[in-house]
């Protein structure tokens, strides 16, 4: 074998096994975007259409079986074993009629959001209780400032667990407590972040008119999340390791900008929250992980909603024979003003929907 013969040998071995090489590549990156696409495809029934789901509307119902939760369970959230609060502003639903009690999740430096609320969507009867949810600022300007805040509109509920995107969670469960110990007599509760738009009178119409004065059991109506994946990617605003959460997808659950439920939902909802291992994704941990554990099961109202919808088309009419009852997620005060100005110049239906109210 002369030299460039051997040389030529050794290229065509190269070039075969680079080729096989390249192959092998290929072929796992296919095989890999199989089994991760397969992983993602998240398919759950959970959720369930007005149909199915059983809402029956009754009369109120007495207190809790707060028996039923643990002996320490009044300074417990999930796995934060010495919570207490540091404004709870009982005395809103203490001795009142509440019908619609409205929990609203705030960052302690949102003022001005919930300013906005205040004078337009939140702005309404003395029968509907509002109150925005918050955990506490590091930093002393903005606990003063809250404080002062607190007094002077009555609305403030503080936890004392750091306000950040990773305890969201605790933030939603106060909510269900503060529902369980201090407002259980709400005929209705509506959760909404501080960034939503609520058609209130429409709403107020739909809950009286549609569904019931005296409220109902199993209603839990919301924006619909199944087949969410677990988001394993680091970077990700929702990155979830498998340490904390190993299936591949979550239960159905439901968006957290805004949901209705009835008051003994959140209870059900609350008592399975406190016994969960923590996971930070609050809508997918209260709405989908608890509720599955609670055997409760959701109706989406999206359709309802502008989310998915064209804002613009709005304001030219295009959606007036919509009874649209939310906004969308994320939206900036200016955006809520404006909504809430457009709603606010127009007739109230009074009734959306004749099926939602044959649940009993
Ligand atoms: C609760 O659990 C989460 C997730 O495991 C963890 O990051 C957090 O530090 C825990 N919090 C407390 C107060 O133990
Ligand atoms: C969550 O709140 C707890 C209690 O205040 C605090 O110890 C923890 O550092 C907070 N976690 C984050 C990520 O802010
Ligand atoms: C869950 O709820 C459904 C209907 O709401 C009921 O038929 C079923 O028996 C319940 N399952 C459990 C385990 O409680
Ligand atoms: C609103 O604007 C859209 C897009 O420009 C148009 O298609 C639609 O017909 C308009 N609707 C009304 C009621 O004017």
């Amino acid at each position: 074998m002369r030299f460039s013969d051997y040389n030529g040998t050794k290229n065509k071995v190269t070039l075969i096994g680079t080729m096989l090489f390249i192959h092998a590549v290929l072929i796992y990156i296919i095989i890999y975007m199989m089994v991760s696409r397969s992983g993602t495809q998240c398919q759950d029934v959970f959720q369930r259409p007005f149909e199915q789901h059983q809402i029956r509307l009754r009369p109120k119902r007495p207190n809790f079986p707060l028996e039923q939760l643990e002996s320490n369970d009044a300074t417990k959230l999930v796995n934060f074993t010495e919570f207490q609060y540091i404004n709870n502003n009982e005395i809103i639903c203490a001795n009142s009629e509440v019908f619609l009690l409205i929990l609203i999740s705030s960052a302690p430096g949102n003022k001005p959001k919930r300013d906005s609320i205040r004078k337009t969507w939140g702005d309404r009867g003395p029968d509907v209780k509002l109150l925005f949810m918050l955990g506490y600022s590091e930093n002393k300007a903005t606990e003063m400032e809250i404080e002062i805040e607190s007094h002077i509109y009555m609305d403030i509920v503080q936890g004392n667990f750091i306000d950040s995107y990773k305890n969201l969670t605790y933030k939603s469960v106060m909510s269900l407590k503060y529902v369980v110990y201090h407002c259980p007599q709400t005929t209705y509760v509506l959760k909404v972040d501080d960034d939503s738009f609520v058609n209130t009178p429409l709403l107020m119409n739909f809950l009286k008119h549609d569904l019931s004065p005296y409220g109902a059991e199993n209603l839990f109506l919301c924006n619909d999340m199944t087949g969410s994946p677990a988001i394993r990617e680091p970077n990700s605003k929702w990155y979830m390791p498998v340490e904390d959460f190993p299936d591949d997808c979550y239960p159905s659950y439901c968006s957290g900008w805004y949901a209705i439920f009835s008051p003994d939902i959140a209870f059900k909802l609350y008592k399975a929250s406190q016994k969960l291992k923590y996971i930070y994704i609050d809508d997918a941990f209260v709405y989908g992980i608890a509720a599955q554990k609670a055997n409760v099961t959701h109706v989406d109202l999206s359709y309802y909603t502008l989310a998915y919808r064209n804002e613009e088309l709005l304001f030219n009419g295009t959606y007036d024979n919509i009874p649209l009852l939310f906004g969308y997620p994320n939206m900036g005060p200016e955006q809520i003003e404006r909504v809430h100005g457009y709603f606010k110049n127009r007739p109230v239906e009074k009734s959306i929907h004749k099926l939602l109210g044959q649940g009993g």
